[in-house]
């Protein structure tokens, strides 16, 4: 089936353009002008190139197609250019709904993430929005809340690559946040990465099953790790196995991001802090089993990757 894409450029969309092919469908992806060398496979797909706010790109992507998958999502916003969590996460899906609907499409998908039912910062609020839009329409839905993904970034970011960077490569200690004021707490917080094929898998497969339609499903990788387990599992992939960690008081780092976030340059957001030190761990076995799929592991034959990035 043609499958109209929004947010396809990314990580998650190269992976899932793939999948689509493999399965014999027939991407059509949504591209913002500049991004078009971006395209997975770029031969096999169509793409429109126009940006989120463009109502003709938006119904020309959505021609023809049977099913739309929204995959835009950010991590911090620049508000100067226009680009906010509402606009990106909840208005451009509103838009992106609403097209598809008006072209008659049926089957709609919408990456949203793991802990969004916490609406504790705007990321959050504006994910979960979505969702309840998606619910309360007409169409046949599904949802899919992964943890965070892991996997080849194919030159675009990715967490562990972002990790090995900022983290294990430089000569200082790796810093690991605690809660209050107890250090012994440091990096403690779970979480359940989870393979961009998985995911990628996921979202293809549950395009013609019936009994995904109206689900949510939260996507984790079969081991929940503590954080200090993950930049230990990172730091041995990247060859660096005695990596020494440093604990630091979340509220601190928080402070710092606070002042810091407007510039692109500073590595991470308050909020990213506060989602950092809420945990992120899930189980993802229910899709997997449904779709059939057998979930890759987080361990270091996994990140084999992290050799060339
Ligand atoms: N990666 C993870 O660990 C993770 C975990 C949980 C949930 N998710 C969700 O999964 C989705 C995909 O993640 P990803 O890792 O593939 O992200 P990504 O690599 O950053 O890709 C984001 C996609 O959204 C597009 N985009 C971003 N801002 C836009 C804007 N203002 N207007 C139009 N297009 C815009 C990008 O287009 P350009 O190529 O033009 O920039 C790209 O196609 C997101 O919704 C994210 O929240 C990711």
């Amino acid at each position: 089936m043609k499958v109209s894409i929004i947010g396809g450029t990314g990580f998650v969309g190269s992976y899932l353009v793939d999948e689509l092919l493999v399965r014999g469908h027939h991407p059509r992806l949504l591209v913002r002008p500049g991004s078009e060398e971006k395209v997975q496979s770029r031969t096999q797909c169509d793409v429109i190139t126009g940006e989120l706010s463009d109502r003709h790109a938006l119904e020309e992507c959505m021609s023809g197609a049977e099913a739309m998958i929204y995959l835009i999502g950010i991590l911090r916003e620049f508000p100067r250019r226009g680009i906010t969590f509402e606009t990106a996460q909840y208005r451009g899906f509103a838009d992106s709904l609403e097209a598809a609907r008006e072209a008659g499409i049926a089957r709609v998908v919408l990456m949203s993430a793991n802990g969004v039912e916490r609406a504790a910062v705007p990321y959050q609020r504006t994910k979960l929005r979505a969702e309840h839009l998606l619910a309360e329409s007409s169409v046949d839905w599904t949802v899919f809340r992964p943890s965070v993904i892991f996997g080849d970034p194919r030159g675009r970011m990715e967490f562990c690559t972002q990790l090995k960077g900022e983290l294990v490569d430089p000569p200082l200690p790796a810093t690991l946040f605690f809660p209050g004021l107890n250090p012994l707490k440091a990096g403690e917080q779970p979480m359940s990465p989870v393979y961009v094929g998985d995911v990628a898998r996921s979202f293809a497969a549950c395009l013609d099953d019936p009994s995904s339609f109206g689900q949510v499903y939260p996507l984790g990788g079969p081991r929940t790790l503590s954080w200090k387990e993950i930049v230990g599992t990172i730091a041995r992939a990247a060859g660096k196995p005695g990596k020494l960690t440093m604990p630091a008081p979340a509220w601190g780092v928080k402070a710092v991001a606070r002042v810091m976030e407007g510039f692109s340059w500073f590595p991470l957001t308050a909020d990213q802090v506060t989602m950092l030190m809420q945990g992120n761990d899930c189980d993802g076995s229910r899709a997997f089993r449904q779709f059939n799929i057998e979930p890759t592991s987080f361990d270091t034959a996994a990140l084999g990757y992290l050799e060339g990035n």
